[in-house]
């Protein structure tokens, strides 16, 4: 078997942790919720939903809301969050083959879950998946970074400092360090994450993969599968795309 499916996504597997170290990122709620209030209707699908960090916002603004999301027990994070919201759903399955015989307003995917597609085929499966849940006035939205090279370039097994947070169960402080090797071939990562606190070094070591999308890969793959791009942001304010745009964010239509 090879990396690429061996390497599991480890570092989705506790919910309440993922919180506790990203509780911080918010810069991209206001733009989700302008792009709901846009919409043409309240029915919002978003594919690998996760702990529903963004999905509570937008329920709190009145979405009827589906997520999708692989992780069980990021699942469960989310329905404990959203359980007082009556219009919400989460399922726990694949992003790449999933047909829930509906259509929705607005079907999206954030946070860079879109490089979880590995592979063209994978990606291909799922734009295939977004399709049928698409109605000819729906707006479908993917929101990537840009690759940086100086990222994926790092020398081998050198230990990069990525984060710290509080762990809410114990209080403690904890340290997250990331290793990375980059595969040019294929254009995926494959990133280490190792957990320290002041007692315990390494008493958690995680990983994941994520495929680097290029701007150029993303517009063939959506119009080779039937989309139309009707706008192209390198930012939350919905800047047009640049070669300066740290962000990749495709606003599409299938009509
Ligand atoms: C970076 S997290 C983002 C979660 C959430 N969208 C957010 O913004 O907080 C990526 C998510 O993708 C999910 N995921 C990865 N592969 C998936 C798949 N094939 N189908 C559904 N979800 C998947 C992971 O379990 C994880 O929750």
């Amino acid at each position: 078997m090879t990396k690429l499916t061996t390497y599991k996504n480890t570092v989705y597997k506790n919910g309440q942790r993922w919180d506790n170290e990203h509780w911080w990122y918010k810069k991209d709620l206001d733009f989700w919720k302008n792009i709901v209030a846009e919409s043409s209707g309240k029915k919002v699908l978003e594919l690998a939903s996760g702990t529903g960090r963004i999905a509570l916002p937008l329920v709190r603004e009145g979405a009827e809301y589906t997520g999708i999301e692989l992780s069980k027990d990021f699942c469960k994070t989310a329905e404990q969050k959203l359980k007082s919201y009556p219009n919400t759903k989460i399922i726990n399955g694949d992003m790449r083959d999933f047909n829930l015989n509906k259509k929705f307003d607005l079907v999206f995917i954030g946070f860079n879950s879109f490089l979880h597609l590995l592979t063209d085929n994978d990606a291909q499966n799922f734009l295939e998946c977004v399709k049928k849940h698409l109605h000819e006035n729906s707006r479908f939205i993917i929101e990537i970074f840009v690759p940086n090279p100086l990222f994926l370039h790092r020398p081998d097994g050198m230990r990069f400092s990525t984060m710290e947070f509080t762990d809410s169960k114990t209080g403690e402080t904890v340290s997250i360090e990331e290793t990375n090797e980059y595969n040019p071939e294929t254009e995926v990562n494959y990133i280490t994450w190792y957990y320290s606190t002041h007692k315990k070094k390494d008493f958690d070591i995680l990983q994941f993969s994520l495929r680097m999308f290029y701007p150029d890969t993303m517009n063939r793959l959506l119009i080779d599968n039937g989309f139309t791009i009707l706008d192209v942001w390198g930012d939350y304010y919905r800047t047009q795309f640049n070669e300066e745009s740290k962000l990749q964010i495709y606003n599409c239509s299938i009509f």
